[in-house]
C-alpha cells in the first residue's frame, strides 16, 4: 500500500509517481527534488468542486489555501480547476496576481496585515478581506475610504471549539493569536463597530478551527456557533452576513493508520447541520466557503533525496542522512509531523527495521522522520518522502545557506520544472555588502 493511488512500483522495483519513475526523475533533475503530481492536485480540486456542487449547488466555493503550496504554476492550476484562493501575505497576493488568478475569488487572511499589504491587496482587486482585529479593521476602512470604495470583509472569529490536533495547528480556541472571540462578546462588538464604518461592508463570517482534523463534530459545533452569530448579525445589526466561511483543516492520510472521513461525509454532515440550523434560527442558508490546503496538495507531493550516509548506533538507532532536511521540510522539527518514506530504487522491498531520517543541517532536531520502517539502506539510495506537497516548499528556508530544491510538476507523460533549483549565487543574491 503506497498511500495514494497515483504511486506504484515498477517492474524494476522503482517507485512510480503517476507515469514517472522516481529514480529517473532524481537522475534527471538532481536531489533534493520536490515532485508535484499535478494530475492528483487537479483531481483533488475537482473532487472539492464536484462534491460542493452535489451538496450545495452553486451556493458554495472551495478556496485553495495558498499557504500550503504557493507558486505561479499551482495558482494557475487552482484557477483552472475553478477554485478560489486564500492568501495570507503580500507575497501570496503578488503571486496570485502575477499568475493571472481571478482576484475577486481571493480571500485575504493574516493576523497582522501591514498597511503596504492592505494597499497591494486592494489595488489588486482582492474580493474579500478576512479581518483579524480592530486595528486592522480601522486600517482597512481607511484604505478603502481613500480609494472611494467599500471593501467587502468577513471577520475571523474564534468559535471556542476544541479539536484534537497538535497545539501549534489548533486555532479555534480562545487562546489563539488569530481572530476575535465569540464567547467573550468581542466578535459581536467588533461587528457592531464595523457597522458604523462607512468604507467596509460585512459580507459574512469566517472561522478556521485547526488543521489535520479527523472528526466531523468540531466542524459541526463551529458551524452551529457561527450560524447563531449570523442570525444575531442579521437580526440585531441588519447585516447581510451572506457567507459562512468554515476554513480548512480537513485531515489527510500521512500515516498508514490515518483514516480521515471522505469529503462527501464531511459535506453531508455539514450541509445537514446547516439546513437544520437555518430552519431553527429562521434564517436563509448562507453561501458556504471552505479553504482546503493539505487536502488539495499534501498527497500530491513527494520529495526525493539521495542518501549520503547510514550510521548504525548499536542498541540506539540507525540514522539515514539525506541531502536535504529541515530547510526543505521543517514539519517534523516544528510539530513532529509524520511522513512515510520509501527507498525509491527498491520500492517493493520489505522493511527490515525502523530508521531515523536525518537532514544535513547543523541541528540535532533536523529530522525528517523517526521510526520509519525501511529495507536496508545504503549511501547512494534514493529516498522518497511521501505526502510532502503541503507546507514543505512553502515553509522552506536557506538555513545553513543550503539552496532550496527545484520542483518538477508531472502531468500525464509530461514533466516540467516549475520552480528552479536555487544556486549559491541565489543564496548570496540579497547580500548587498
Ligand atoms: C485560515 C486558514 N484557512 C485554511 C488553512 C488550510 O489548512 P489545511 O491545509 O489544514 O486545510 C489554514 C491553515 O493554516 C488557515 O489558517
Amino acid at each position: 500500500m503506497l498511500y495514494s493511488d497515483s504511486l506504484s512500483v515498477s517492474p524494476e522495483n522503482h517507485l512510480m509517481i503517476g507515469r514517472h519513475d522516481a529514480v529517473a526523475l532524481a537522475r534527471e533533475f538532481g536531489t533534493p527534488l520536490y515532485v508535484l503530481d499535478e494530475d492528483l492536485m487537479r483531481r483533488n480540486c475537482r473532487e472539492y468542486r464536484e462534491t460542493l456542487r452535489r451538496f450545495c449547488g452553486d451556493r458554495a466555493l472551495a478556496l485553495f489555501a495558498s499557504k500550503a503550496l504557493c507558486t505561479l504554476h499551482t495558482a494557475r492550476v487552482a484557477a483552472e480547476e475553478g477554485l478560489g484562493a486564500d492568501a495570507v501575505s503580500g507575497g501570496e497576493i503578488y503571486t496570485l496576481r502575477k499568475a493571472g488568478f481571478p482576484m475577486d475569488k481571493v480571500y485575504f487572511h493574516g493576523n497582522n496585515k501591514s498597511p503596504e499589504e492592505i494597499d497591494l491587496a486592494m489595488d489588486s482587486g482582492v474580493g474579500y478581506f478576512v479581518v483579524d482585529n480592530r486595528d486592522e479593521l480601522e486600517r482597512v476602512n481607511a484604505a478603502a475610504a481613500r480609494r472611494g470604495m467599500v471593501q467587502k470583509i468577513l471577520f475571523r472569529v474564534k468559535p471556542g471549539v476544541d479539536c484534537h490536533t497538535h497545539d501549534y495547528i489548533k486555532t479555534g480556541q480562545i487562546d489563539s493569536k488569530f481572530g476575535v472571540a465569540l464567547e467573550t462578546g468581542e466578535a459581536f462588538a467588533l461587528h457592531q463597530y464595523a457597522a458604523s464604518l462607512p468604507a467596509v461592508r460585512v459580507e459574512g463570517v469566517h472561522c478556521h478551527i485547526g488543521s489535520q482534523i479527523f472528526e466531523i463534530e468540531p466542524f459541526l459545533e463551529a458551524l452551529r456557533r457561527m450560524m447563531a452569530l449570523i442570525a444575531r448579525l442579521r437580526k440585531e445589526l441588519a447585516m447581510p452576513a451572506k457567507i459562512l466561511n468554515l476554513g480548512g483543516g480537513f485531515g489527510i492520510r500521512y500515516e498508514a493508520e490515518d483514516d480521515p472521513p471522505a469529503l462527501a461525509d464531511y459535506m453531508q454532515a455539514i450541509t445537514d447541520t446547516l439546513r437544520q440550523e437555518a430552519k431553527r434560527l429562521d434564517i436563509e442558508t448562507p453561501f458556504l466557503v471552505f479553504e482546503p490546503g493539505r487536502a488539495i496538495v499534501g498527497a500530491a507531493g513527494v520529495t526525493l533525496y539521495t542518501v549520503g550516509s547510514v550510521k548504525v548506533i548499536p542498541g540506539v538507532r540507525t540514522y539515514v542522512a539525506v541531502d536535504g532536511g529541515m530547510g526543505d521540510n521543517p514539519r517534523y522539527a516544528l510539530y513532529q509531523a509524520r511522513h512515510p518514506a520509501l527507498v525509491a530504487n527498491r520500492a517493493g522491498d520489505a522493511p527490515t527495521g525502523p530508521v531515523t531520517i536525518a537532514g544535513k543541517c547543523c541541528e540535532s532536531g533536523d529530522l525528517i522522520a523517526e521510526n520509519v520502517p525501511l529495507p536496508e539502506v545504503h549511501a547512494g539510495d534514493i529516498l522518497a518522502v511521501l505526502v510532502t506537497g503541503a507546507y514543505n516548499y512553502s515553509m522552506a528556508s536557506n538555513y545553513n545557506r543550503l539552496p532550496r530544491p527545484a520542483m518538477v510538476a508531472l502531468r500525464g507523460d509530461d514533466k516540467k520544472i516549475i520552480v528552479r533549483r536555487e544556486t549559491y549565487e541565489d543564496v548570496i543574491g540579497h547580500d548587498v555588502l
